[in-house]
């Protein structure tokens, strides 16, 4: 398997670029020429010469690449069906129907999704005044979403929305979590005294990691340090030593000193990889929660999308669609510049 990929490579050299997020197996995460968090990812995309990119993660991901591609590269996926869960959870016209209903006395809210959405809510957003954040940067881009209107509806991981909240100080009066079943009948209008509406979404990985966890290690290695992805519920977030991105973690397990534990509430996949890279430290998650979708490519698939990159079909984004998601991927690339 090695030997084909290897040898595809040799044939394509610079005409191939492949980009793998931290959450991909090692047997993948070796063969990336870029290997990064979903903001970090995204960032490389513009400065990219190769004709043909091919990302190693799950489908928002390679949607944001082909948009943010030039129109003669061509962005593959190694398995289209590695979709992600949370991104299904906002539809694009119920969050086009919701942010009507919230505006419709003359409010302005400003809507902001986590890059984890389809092109089409990125659209909604770009088309409406809004944004993208990653978790890399959700307190700069709700700092600047806040400061462009009356108020900010977050799409749609609700747990990065208040834990994003919570730094920027926000009270838990102004925030509130939208009830949006029943085709978002029961949204109200915007309320002044309200700052953020979060969309009920969520990451099913991430879920699995509670106060409980923490509290038990707590009691039973006290010295142990606890890092989080802010996917994590904000309990388990408040009670870790630290949370933020992919990267940050990665970081944060390589500043640990020599000897301590450390245990790292994310994607089992990273943890693992963490584990091997410290051996003079022990590394342990929080709890195993692997991402099924992450996991779908591997690196048989990967070597088959390399010997079919001349005829496979790439992944596109309408442009109509494409256009103001783009619109909206660069407010976020701009305001973090
Ligand atoms: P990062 O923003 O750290 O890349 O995380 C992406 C993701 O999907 C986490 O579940
Ligand atoms: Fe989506 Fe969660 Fe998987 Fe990240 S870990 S890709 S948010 S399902």
């Amino acid at each position: 398997m090695n030997q084909k990929i290897s040898a595809i490579r040799d044939r394509l050299g610079k005409e191939l670029c492949i980009l793998a997020h931290h959450y991909q197996a090692d047997e993948v995460v070796r063969h990336a020429d870029i290997l990064g968090d979903s903001l970090e990812l995204a960032r490389h995309i513009d400065g990219l010469e190769a004709r043909h990119i091919v990302f190693c993660g799950v489908h928002f991901m390679a949607e944001t690449a082909a948009i943010l591609a030039r129109p003669e590269q061509k962005v593959h996926i190694p398995d289209p069906g590695a979709s992600c869960v949370m991104a299904e959870m906002v539809p694009a016209l119920l969050a086009e129907e919701v942010l009507a209903r919230l505006n419709r006395d003359g409010a302005r809210i400003i809507p902001l999704t986590y890059v984890n959405s389809s092109a089409a809510v990125k659209a909604v957003c770009g088309n409406h005044g809004g944004s993208v954040c990653t978790s890399a940067n959700a307190p700069t881009m709700l700092r600047w979403a806040l400061a462009q209107g009356d108020g900010v509806l977050f799409l749609p991981d609700a747990n990065l929305g208040r834990n994003t909240a919570r730094i920027l100080g926000l009270s838990e009066s102004e925030i509130e979590r939208l009830d949006i079943r029943g085709q978002g009948r029961f949204v109200p209008a915007a309320d002044p005294t309200r700052k953020l509406y979060l969309w009920p979404g969520l990451c099913a990985v991430h879920a699995k990691f509670n106060a409980g966890q923490v509290t038990a290690i707590r009691a039973s290695e006290p010295h142990a340090l606890i890092f989080v992805h802010p996917e994590c519920d904000p309990e388990v977030v408040s009670m870790a030593d630290g949370a933020g991105s992919t990267t940050f973690l990665i970081k944060a397990v390589a500043e640990a000193k020599s000897g301590s534990t450390v245990y790292v509430g994310t994607e089992w996949s990273l943890v693992n990889r963490l584990a091997a890279r410290h051996p003079d430290k022990t590394i342990r998650p929080l709890r195993r929660a692997l991402c099924s979708n992450m996991a779908k490519v591997n690196e048989t698939n990967l070597a088959r999308m390399l010997q079919e990159l001349d005829t496979a079909l790439p992944v596109r984004v309408e442009e109509h669609i494409a256009r103001p998601a783009r619109i909206a991927l660069e407010r976020m690339l701009t305001a973090c510049s």
